[in-house]
């Protein structure tokens, strides 16, 4: 499979019928946000906006969003037909997350087309949104890959942290310290030195797909996007510091982050994966911007977050696959026998997650949860973990339904509630203390496990074939008698 780079993508999704250029002028205040959630709402084309009001004759004019919120374009994406199960997605990404091809360091590229320095740096100049009317400031970064060097070991990190736009050259991040890039702060923080920063906007979309989501600790997010891609990804040298950066990215803004909190600025609000706008304005350290690369004609990619019921957003249709195939990964790492499938609905973003097992003994479905529970991955997902056998096709909210129906006795041990645990301090249903992250480190959260396997508490009666009664399916020999039959009952 070739990938490109953000207009490679952009071409290709136009030449399937999947993009809408939209050539009337639009508001960065607002409006281009509201479009995009419509684009969500009705599972519509991706959108590139080229006629951004207050934009005509800035360095940045174009705006590109709701690349992948259709499962279909994230098949696209992963270089499959668009009408891919999302099990087979789910398959293919479990191993690329675990396919690593190093970068390689190329002399120049597309991104030092333009370099501005000193006087020159200006945010403005770019068709920044705000994204939602909610929104403290308009956020220039929602989908850009920061990327960070560990201190110790040199290894670069690559993840997705929000930034709004403060001054002409800064902007204030939400960097939370359970992230890689936030442990990777936290060192600076140690050493009172100023950590370098470069954030990527606009590239192949396969780099937001794994900035966005958790990579094993010590594992560099390109050499993850090279195995991805088939071919090492090509990285240049920032101006300002030894950063590496896709050669092809569109905009590339190079900092420092200065640890000492006199020099923080307020970020926030912002809309939240979980659907809620919850936040409020809150002091955060600042990406101090010392130059900025950028192609010609910069196409500034970006997204708005927060996935509501029947409007699912790019981070929740990635994370639908993503956050199944960490999961699945971490359990068969450590051992977990007999899973199945793992299954994430795009609308809980991985806060609920069902694995259906090949049930070997009773006490299984609880070894599924301690598993998941207790792996980094789940410090802002996995909170409910629903476990059914194998029977039921978890992709199927209905089967999942029918097995709490019948298969839960709430009495006995199938609702475990694991209290106190690490989680997202996002989530809305946790009381406000329990969210203090500056005094607990991260938000406190009571999981749940849900063991929807039939028990094999029973004893089997005699009349049953195991140890649960068989359903009102009918025998395979009568349904074999009335197919043969069928055309003579007049249908
Ligand atoms: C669209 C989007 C926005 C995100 N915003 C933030 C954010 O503001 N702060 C944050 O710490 N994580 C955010 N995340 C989650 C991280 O990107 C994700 O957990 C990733 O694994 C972090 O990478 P790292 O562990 O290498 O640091 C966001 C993810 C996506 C997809």
């Amino acid at each position: 499979m070739a990938f490109g780079d953000l207009r490679t993508w952009l071409a290709t999704f136009e030449a399937a019928g999947e993009l809408k250029r939209v050539t009337a002028e639009v508001d960065w205040d607002r409006e281009i946000g509201t479009i995009a959630r419509r684009s969500f709402t009705t599972k519509g084309p991706a959108l590139l906006f080229e006629n951004v009001k207050g934009h005509k004759n800035t360095v940045g004019r174009k705006v590109a969003t709701a690349l992948f919120h259709k499962r279909s374009r994230m098949a696209m994406l992963l270089g499959f037909p668009p009408d891919t199960p999302v099990r087979e997605l789910v398959r293919h990404v479990r191993e690329k997350n675990k396919t690593l091809i190093p970068p390689v360091v190329v002399p120049t590229g597309p991104v030092k087309e333009n370099i501005l320095r000193g006087k020159d740096v200006d945010l403005h100049q770019f068709p920044t949104p705000k994204w939602h009317y909610r929104d403290g400031g308009r956020y220039i970064l929602t989908f850009a890959a920061i990327v960070t060097r560990d201190p110790d070991t040199g290894v670069l990190n690559v993840g997705v942290y929000r930034g709004m736009l403060g001054t002409r050259d800064t902007i204030p991040i939400l960097i939370l310290a359970s992230q890689g890039g936030g442990q990777t702060f936290s060192k600076y923080r140690q050493r009172k030195q100023p950590m370098p920063v470069a954030a990527v906007i606009g590239y192949d979309p396969i780099m937001d797909f794994i900035a966005g989501s958790p990579m094993p600790s010590g594992v560099c997010e390109y050499d993850v996007m090279g195995g991805y891609r088939d071919e090492a990804m090509k990285l240049v040298k920032c101006e300002t510091n030894d950063l590496l950066v896709p050669a092809g990215a569109e905009i590339v803004i190079e900092g420092f982050v200065d640890p000492d909190a006199k020099t923080f600025e307020l970020e926030g609000s912002f809309g939240e994966y979980t659907g809620h706008n919850s936040d409020v304005p809150t002091p955060r350290p600042v990406v101090k911007v010392e130059c900025i690369t950028h192609r010609n004609d910069p196409i500034l990619r970006g997204t708005q977050e927060g996935t509501l019921p029947g409007s699912f957003n790019e981070n929740s249709m990635m994370s639908s696959i993503q956050r199944a195939a960490i999961a699945w990964n971490v359990l068969e790492s450590q051992g977990v026998p007999g899973i199945s499938n793992v299954h994430v609905h795009p609308v809980t973003n991985g806060t609920n997650i069902c694995v259906a097992i090949n049930k070997r003994y009773q006490g299984h479905p609880k070894q599924v949860a301690c598993a998941l529970w207790g792996s980094n991955a789940a410090a802002w997902r996995y909170k409910n973990v629903i476990v059914t056998d194998d029977d039921i096709d978890i992709s199927d909210y209905e089967q999942i339904d029918w097995a709490i129906a019948y298969r839960v006795n709430a009495g006995k041990d199938d609702i475990v509630i694991f209290p106190g645990s690490f989680g997202s301090s996002a989530d809305p249903s946790t009381p406000l203390e329990e969210r203090n992250v500056a005094k607990l480190g991260a938000g406190i959260w009571n999981r749940v496990l849900i063991d929807a396997t039939r028990t094999w508490m029973f004893d089997p009666m005699p009349e049953w074939e195991g140890r649960f009664p068989p359903t009102v399916q009918p025998s395979t020999e009568d349904e074999a008698l009335v197919d043969a039959r069928w055309k003579e009952y007049g249908w």
